[in-house]
């Protein structure tokens, strides 16, 4: 079993062994049971991190700070225009002179094409752990609280669930690949049946999808592709709809006016894209619906469907906390050993 944590980086848990995992997931139970007595152990008193935003976040930037303060320490929320970065400091610096003063390190920057190397480099000159707090490829946080909500509903002998990975119409924003991509790299190592559907303009990046056939493959997992929501979705236990927006469609995606236009064309023509009251009649009776929210509430999913008795989103939401604490504790001070 692999518990000494302490000091890892975690862009992402592809690189991180199954028993690590499993450690982080044990920890995260034990926190949440603590979290329902009231018991807050001050595993990182006088600790510190440092959040570094570029991007907006609820679930992961209140997860954060409020995990720290529970377990007795602090977290500074900052953003790029609070930091010398945006006069063009370099990752080097910025790694070198924060781990001086502190215990961690968490950044959110999805930019695409350009935040997981970011976060890549910080990590390279950092002499304290490294937390991705979501990038353009990996969302390791969300995935993990994701697969806790699992394990919670279905316990930990996952194999053969069918997960439905759906692409979902929205028009909120460009939505990063890296909610589904980790999923899709993390539930087959867990013996989850993957089933992901998207239209042709929204891939997902080639090297993630052959990795999660490989683990797949590994792991006694199984994942499929399909071009249809109805073909995912068709006998699903989980169904996860959400939208990702279509940078791998291009060749060498450049953020312009020109590129914009062509991706705002291709989602137009994939409106009916939604997981609605239809739709979650194909899948299993008892289906659950799940999303790492925020949702573009009827565009990815129905209100009726989102708020049905099938949802355990505010669920998969608390276990970000629970998760979080895990993985702070662990990182930081070792603490959650077996
Ligand atoms: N799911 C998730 O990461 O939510 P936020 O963007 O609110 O952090």
């Amino acid at each position: 079993m692999e518990t000494n944590l302490r000091g890892k980086h975690l862009i992402t848990f592809d690189d991180w062994s199954k028993q690590a995992i499993e450690t982080v997931l044990d920890w995260s139970n034990e926190l949440k049971k603590l979290h329902a007595m009231g018991e807050y152990p001050e595993y990182l008193k006088h600790k510190t991190l440092f959040m570094l935003f570029f991007e907006q976040s609820t679930r992961t930037r209140n997860s954060m700070e409020a995990g720290m303060t529970q377990l007795g320490g602090h977290a500074h929320d900052l953003t790029p225009g609070k930091m010398q970065l945006s006069h063009g400091e370099t990752p080097r610096d910025t790694a070198k002179v924060l781990s001086r003063m502190g215990e961690c390190i968490a950044i959110r920057n999805c930019f695409h094409n350009i935040g997981n190397r970011y976060l890549n480099d910080i990590a390279t000159h950092s002499d304290v752990p490294v937390i991705s707090m979501q990038d353009d490829v990996y969302h390791p946080l969300q995935a993990i609280a994701d697969l806790m909500t699992i394990q919670e509903y279905y316990g930990k002998n996952l194999k053969g669930l069918k997960v439905a990975v759906t692409w979902a119409y929205a028009t909120s924003h460009a939505k990063p690949l890296s909610v589904p991509q980790s999923q899709i790299l993390l539930f087959p190592r867990f013996g989850m049946d993957v089933a992901v559907a998207n239209p042709k303009e929204f891939p997902l990046q080639k090297n993630i999808i052959d990795k999660a056939k490989t683990n797949a493959e590994q792991n006694g997992g199984h994942i499929s592709f399909v071009d249809e929501m109805d073909d995912a979705v068709k006998n699903a236990d989980i169904v996860i709809p959400k939208n990702w927006g279509g940078f791998g469609y291009f060749d060498n995606y450049v953020d312009n006016e020109e590129t914009q236009k062509a991706m705002q064309n291709n989602l137009e023509k994939h409106k009916d894209w939604i997981y609605d009251s239809r739709r979650l009649a194909i899948a299993k009776k008892d289906s659950k619906i799940m999303h790492a929210l925020p949702a573009d509430r009827n565009k990815e999913v129905t209100d009726e469907v989102l708020d049905s008795k099938h949802s355990i989103i505010y669920d998969e939401a608390e276990n970000r906390l629970h998760t979080s604490k895990a993985l702070l504790s662990l990182l930081i001070s070792g603490r959650g050993w077996k």
